[in-house]
Order: C-alpha cells, then structure tokens, then sequence
C-alpha cells in the first residue's frame, strides 16, 4: 500500500505559510506544519522546527516528500543555513522544494538568491515562488499595518513608484498548485495582483474602504534609513529603504499573469481584500 505524500510546511505560523496549510489541508492534501511555536492550522500535524537546530529536522523529514520553504526570517547568509537541511531533505526522500524567495531577488542574487540558485540541482521537482509586495503587510502586523492603525499614515521613500502587490491567499494557492500539479514548476515564478498601486493609491483605497483617514508620506531615502535604523540593525535598514527607492525608479511597477495562469482565477484586488477583512477582521 503506498501512503498519501505527506507535505511539510515550513514557516506555518507564518502569512504564507499558514495560508499555504491551510489550503492544503482544504484539499485533502496531507500537511506536517514545522515552526517554533505550534501552529493553529486545524487538520495538520504540528511538528516543532528550529533552522538553527539541527537536532528538530530528521523528524520533521520523516515520511515527507516535498516541502514548503520559508527561509530563517532576518538571517543575512540563508544558504548557509539552509542548503545542508535541503541536502539532508534530499537524502531522506523529499523530491519537491517550493521556496519563498521575492520578486526583488532575482536567481544568483544576494540572501534567498543563492538557495534559488541551488534548489534545481538538489530536487529533481521545485519552484521558486517571487512574489511582489504583499497586500498584507498593511492589514497584518507589519509597521505599515501598526502605523495605519496607530497614527493613519504609511511611511515610505517610494514616492510615486508603483508596486504589484498580492493577496497571500493567492500566493497561497499557487504554493499549493506547485505542491500537488503531478508536473512541478520547475522554474520560478513572480507573482503579483492584478493592477500596480502606489502608495498614494494604498491610502487612499483604506481612506474609502475603512471611513478612517489614511495618508502616505513620502520620505527621502536617507530619512527612510535613519527611521528604519531606529528598528533594525543599520545594514537591514539600509538593504529595506533601497528597497523604497527601487520602487520609486519603477522597479516593482509590473503585474504578471502567474496566479492566474496557475489557479485559473485571477488575483485578489487590494480593495476586495480590505472590504473582506472590514467584514470578518479573522479572514
Ligand atoms: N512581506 C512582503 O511584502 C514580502 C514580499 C516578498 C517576499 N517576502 C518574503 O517572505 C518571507 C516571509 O514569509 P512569510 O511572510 O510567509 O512568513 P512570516 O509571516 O514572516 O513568518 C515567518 C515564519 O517562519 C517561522 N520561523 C521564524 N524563525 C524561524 C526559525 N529560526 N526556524 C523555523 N521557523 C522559523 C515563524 O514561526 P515561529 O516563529 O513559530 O518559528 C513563522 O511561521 C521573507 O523571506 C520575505 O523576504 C515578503
């Protein structure tokens, strides 16, 4: 008798990977769900999952045959934390990688770029998902979100740049199609919603949506670091204002087709998020 493919999700307390669980288990789908802290996804088993603990990955491999990587959060060399767990993945029979990079961070390119760069030699399937901006980080716990809700403003030095960002449920369901389809991806894939929004834009649909005032103000590069440099450490606040500054020369001004080619329904609108979550605040 063969056993059902059994899927670990790593990350799976986390905005995509909670998702990503819980639509697998939606789907019948088999679901070990690996991070520190147990995971409230009904349907799955929990597995506890260090990065930094090698003594917590043979058992969360045990049985599984493909996994959901989310890379250790805030760690400037991630291949070299993650590329011996991907080897030791390899060996103990998972044959699918789908890995969370960013659609800033190209194949070769610096932190996640390097395991991108690996993951088709080590697993025979994989995909790398790149997705743009998510439409969550102004509704979730992100510093956009808080400062929405604490002062209803959005700081950033993107200016009038245009980013593409995505629901992720949507990125989501495609984590789950490049999961389960019987031909994997084999490539990477940029994700992005269906229209491209500045900032102006953002504020202005929560403005309307909420009935709560919301306004960006655009800051220059240097102020955006000095801020950031208040939070996170000096070359993290660097790496995330060039970030802002590459929108603002039109970096992330795109959208694809990705998610709708992969699920066959197209992308969430930012707005139609904002009225869901307006509706039921837990959604
Ligand atoms: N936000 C955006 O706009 C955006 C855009 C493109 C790409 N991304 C990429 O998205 C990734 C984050 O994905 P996400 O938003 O789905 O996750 P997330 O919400 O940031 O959550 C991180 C997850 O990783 C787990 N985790 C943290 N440290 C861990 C460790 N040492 N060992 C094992 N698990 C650990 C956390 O659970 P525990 O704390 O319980 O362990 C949690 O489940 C980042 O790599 C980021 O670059 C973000």
């Amino acid at each position: 008798m063969t056993t059902a493919p059994t899927t670990l999700v790593i990350g799976a307390t986390g905005t995509t990977g909670s998702r990503t669980a819980a639509q697998l288990t939606a789907g019948g789908h088999r679901v070990r769900a690996a991070s520190r802290r147990a995971t409230p996804v009904d349907g799955t088993e929990h597995v506890p999952f260090d990065w930094y603990d090698p003594a917590t990955h043979a058992a969360a491999l045990d049985g599984v045959d493909r996994v959901y990587l989310i890379p250790p959060v805030g760690d400037s060399d991630p291949a070299a934390t993650m590329l011996p767990f991907l080897r030791g993945a390899r060996a103990a029979g998972v044959r699918r990688a789908v890995l969370l990079s960013s659609s800033a961070i190209p194949e070769g390119g610096p932190a996640v770029g390097k395991v991108h760069q690996a993951l088709p030699g080590l697993f025979e399937q994989w995909a790398v998902l790149r997705p743009s901006w998510f439409m969550q980080n102004f509704t979730g716990t992100h510093a956009h979100a808080l400062s929405i809700r604490d002062e209803g403003v959005i700081r950033t030095a993107t200016g009038t740049g245009r980013v593409g960002f995505v629901d992720a449920e949507d990125i989501a369901a495609v984590a789950v199609r490049a999961l389960t389809d019987e031909q994997a991806p084999d490539t990477d894939l940029v994700l992005t919603g269906p229209e491209a929004l500045g900032h102006d834009d953002i504020a202005t649909i929560i403005t309307e949506v909420t009935g709560r005032r919301v306004v960006h103000h655009r800051l220059s590069y240097e102020e955006m670091r000095e801020r950031l440099t208040t939070q996170v450490p000096v070359e993290f606040a660097a790496m995330l204002a060039g970030m802002d500054r590459a929108i603002a020369e039109g970096a992330e001004d795109r959208v694809t087709g990705t998610v709708h080619r992969l699920t066959g329904r197209p992308p969430r609108t930012f707005r139609s998020l904002l009225e869901r979550e307006t509706r039921s605040p837990s959604s």
